[in-house]
């Protein structure tokens, strides 16, 4: 009896024997840029509530509504997509690597985390700031029901659906004779598509207002927080970029050209959601025009980051959009606050030596009530 037993035992154990858990060895490089990728994202974090927007309100208060609703129109899609890249598509491309690369999933996790609790909240503190409760609730509910806007999630989140499906499938059904590694791969480099679209392309439509208006020098804050967005939003797109390429070099050359042929029709798929997107805000401020080529001039950055071809003719972008969109070559300005001059907050715990005054400012403080 007791010998079957231990067999038995030994049965139920045999699964649990062939899972190894190892640690991440940062010791050793994964490959030959993730750690550089680490360094940059870690160097630049900051907070949403490191930047005071007390001091654009004197602007914002006296800008006509249809202005304030394209701006704050805008900001509410940057919301939109921010949140959903930070709830699901960071995390499902992080799950979605072999369990081995420890490292950029720590790459990916820090993006994610830097999506929804600094990029979505800092979108909202700009709204707390600027509007009433009735207003952003209002605003919310506008992008709700947005036609175009939901159309775009529903495209973009939907790849991000599909991977978490396959990444299921893999962890708990790879072993069935049935299963598709290719299948698996092609559910992958669609989802960091989607992803590099979102973060190099989706979110400049966004953008080109707050720039439009901090390359003229007004509500610098506001713009200051869109800097440091997209800051971060480049080197999640190019780093995407990076894993997709990798991914799409050991497709056969058949599935790549299939691939091709997905890429640039999701392109004008998602493109033609997006004009609409932008003559629904920017119609309003007489800008449609100037987005749409700022539009076209980003998805080819996409395109770049994911190793394609441009697929539209270059154009001129507005300058002034351009010059709020170099971070590089920004130098500091303190009369209209511009410039990457940005420094973290700094802060400290009270003490009791801090309540200790000396007398005679006690006394003189006294003297003013009198
Ligand atoms: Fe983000
Ligand atoms: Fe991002």
């Amino acid at each position: 009896m007791a010998k079957k037993k231990v067999e038995q035992n030994k049965k139920i154990l045999e699964p649990i024997k062939k899972v190894l858990y190892e640690g991440a060895n940062w010791n050793q490089l994964e490959d030959d840029y993730t750690q550089q990728f680490y360094e940059q994202n870690l160097s630049q974090f900051w907070r949403p509530e490191d930047i005071s927007l007390q001091p654009d309100l004197n602007v914002w208060s006296i800008l006509p509504e249809n202005i304030q609703q394209a701006y704050a129109k805008n900001l509410l899609v940057l919301t939109f997509l921010d949140t959903h890249q930070g709830d699901i598509g960071m995390p499902v491309v992080s799950r979605s690597l072999d369990d081995h690369f420890h490292q950029r999933k720590a790459v990916l996790n820090f993006m994610g985390a830097m999506e929804n609790a600094v990029h979505a909240k800092s979108y909202s503190n700009i709204f707390m700031t600027y509007m009433s409760n009735q207003e952003i609730d209002e605003l919310f509910i506008w992008g709700e029901k947005h036609k175009n806007l939901q159309k775009i999630m529903q495209l973009i989140v939907g790849y991000y659906k599909e991977l978490d499906r396959f990444n299921y499938i893999k962890q708990f059904m790879s072993d069935n004779k049935d299963y598709d590694q290719t299948a698996f791969d092609v559910a992958q480099f669609k989802a960091m598509v989607a992803s590099v679209y979102l973060e190099t392309w989706l979110f400049y439509s966004g953008f080109y207002y707050p720039l439009f208006f901090y390359g003229q020098g007004k509500l610098m804050q506001a713009g200051e927080i869109i800097n440091l967005i997209l800051r971060d939003e480049s080197i999640h797109g190019l780093y995407v970029g990076r894993l997709a390429q990798e991914v799409f070099e050991t497709f056969s050359n058949e599935l790549q050209e299939e691939l091709t042929t997905w890429v640039h029709e999701f392109l004008l798929e998602l493109y033609h959601e997006q004009n609409e997107l932008v003559e629904s805000i920017y119609d309003a401020v007489d800008l449609t025009h100037d987005v749409k080529i700022f539009v076209r001039y980003n998805a080819n950055k996409a395109l770049m980051n994911l190793g394609f071809d441009p697929y539209f003719e270059p154009e001129d972008v507005n300058p002034v959009v351009l010059n709020g969109l170099n971070t590089e070559t920004k130098t500091m300005d303190n009369f209209s606050m511009k410039g990457n001059g940005y420094q973290k907050m700094k802060s400290e715990m009270l003490k009791d030596t801090d309540f200790i005054f000396e007398k005679k400012k006690i006394i003189s403080f006294e003297g003013d009530k009198k």
